[in-house]
């Protein structure tokens, strides 16, 4: 077979979106920008700026702030540069000694989490100095190599919040939770449920693991395989866990509330207090520990309706100490962060979506002068504020109206050899059907006018 007759047989392939990633249609993006609108406007109110931080960050950032033993950094980062060798051992999480052979060339991963590169640049940029604490939030894509289904994506997106600077002052963990709340009432989010929990401190919680390492010990057999290594690395994680078998088990285990020290107990008395006084309903629950390594004290999760097993829509908590923990100095944290396509989900379930706005305006034109008549009308409109959509062809008036009731277009701007010599455009209300013929100027006024009714 000739090479171009071998060329013409192999059938081109088709590219489709990787894996846990996916596309986001304009029928889409309607709410993911109202959403979004939504954070910046209530997050503004609370006196929050917004950072951008990079996608892409040390993979030793990571590893240092949410834990070499998380599943997050273990199993699941996207990490490149370096050597290959070095990928493949993040990936099968034995980070341990990597960062002494990292030389030459510094691993990267794509982020995670933001928490991480937000104290980065609290150190970096020297916000200590700054009036305290510096309130930040942010929103973006995230990057988890974990299993796909519905809620759970490999390219996801967050929108987070975190305060650092010198106090741990109960207040501010209500107001961070507050301000959430307030977030997903003015959405209008459905079945929302806030769980608190303390995880206590550097103090009293070391105490707690080792008592709950001892008790999981003894029931040891009786757990499945997850549950069994994490008696090892992770104690805390086993309260985490769904398996039904497990749940008889657990509902025995040592709670932490009852193994707080006393400063820890009173942060969480006076946080429940603060939360109260805002009118913040909550949940307590102790099993509430979260997965990456960072917290301590007070740590919250939010859950919706209408999106499955996965339904913890935000999650948060307190990390001081993380700054130092990355060379800054002293400093107070507290921060969370929303699943953003899960609070899409809900919200479309809940049918609580708006709807994609059609156009204002479809330009039916015909004939060269009405051309030139159409491009400088569109102009004109879309200077006003208009949407317009005007065909790049001649089209039979017929089908041009078919085409702009397709569009959901309010009115059709017919525009033909009579309507320019005349100077009068006829205008077209497709609800209807009536049409009226307008000078230039009426035109626009008509519009300005019927806009400002159903706005
Ligand atoms: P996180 O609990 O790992 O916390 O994630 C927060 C939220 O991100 C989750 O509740 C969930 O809604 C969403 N999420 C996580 N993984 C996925 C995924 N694979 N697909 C879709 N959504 C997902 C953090 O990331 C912390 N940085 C939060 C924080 C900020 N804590 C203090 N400050």
């Amino acid at each position: 077979m000739s090479e171009g007759a071998q060329k013409k047989q192999e059938k081109p392939r088709k590219f489709q979106a990787i894996r846990g990633t996916r596309d986001l249609l304009p029928s889409e993006t309607v709410l993911w920008n109202h959403v979004e609108q939504t954070a910046h406007a209530v997050f503004g109110t609370f006196g929050f700026g917004e950072i951008r931080v990079p996608i892409f960050e040390s993979t030793d950032l990571f590893a240092r702030s949410i834990g070499a033993e998380t599943d997050v950094v273990s199993k699941e980062m996207y990490t490149f540069g370096g050597f290959a060798e070095f990928s493949e051992r993040v990936r099968g999480g034995r980070m341990e000694g990597m960062l002494s052979e990292m030389q030459p060339e510094e691993m990267i991963s794509l982020r995670p989490e933001a928490t991480a590169s937000v104290c980065r640049a609290y150190i970096e940029h020297s916000m200590q100095q700054l009036p305290q604490p510096v309130k930040l939030y942010y929103m973006g894509p995230m990057f988890r190599r974990e299993r796909p289904q519905k809620g759970r994506y490999r390219q996801f997106y967050q929108i987070g919040a975190e305060v650092l600077g010198g106090s741990d002052a109960p207040a501010i963990d209500a107001e961070v939770i507050e301000m959430v709340m307030t977030f997903f009432d003015r959405l209008e989010l459905q079945g929302v449920q806030l769980d608190i929990n303390s995880i206590g401190d550097r103090n009293c919680r070391p105490k707690y693991v080792d008592l709950l390492r001892a008790e999981l010990l003894k029931v040891k057999d009786r757990l499945g395989p997850d549950s069994q290594r994490r008696i090892e690395t992770n104690p805390l994680r086993v309260l985490d866990s769904k398996l039904e078998s497990e749940q008889g088990i657990i509902a025995t285990l040592p709670r932490i509330a009852d193994h707080l020290c006393e400063e820890c107990a009173a942060h969480y008395a006076a946080v429940k207090h603060q939360l109260e006084m805002r009118g913040v309903i909550y949940r307590e629950n102790w099993r509430l520990v979260r997965g990456l390594d960072y917290y301590m004290r007070t740590t919250f999760e939010i859950t919706a309706q209408g999106l499955g097993s996965q339904n913890a829509v935000c999650g948060g908590g307190r990390y001081d100490g993380l700054v130092e923990l990355l060379g800054g100095p002293s400093t107070k944290g507290i921060g969370f962060a929303i699943g953003e396509d899960r609070l899409i989900l809900s919200l479309q379930e809940s049918g609580k979506a708006p709807a994609q706005e059609g156009r204002d305006v479809y330009i039916a034109w015909m004939g060269e002068r009405a051309h030139a008549t159409a491009i400088r009308a569109a102009k004109d409109l879309r200077k006003a504020g208009f949407s317009v959509e005007l065909p790049p062809l001649e089209q039979k008036f017929g089908k041009a109206l078919g085409q702009a009731d397709k569009l959901g277009a309010k009115y059709a701007l017919i525009l033909g050899d009579n309507e320019v010599s005349e100077g009068l455009w006829t205008l077209k209300t497709l609800a209807d059907g009536s049409q009226a013929k307008y000078t230039e100027p009426d035109l626009l006024d008509h519009l300005r006018k019927s806009k400002a009714v159903s706005s």
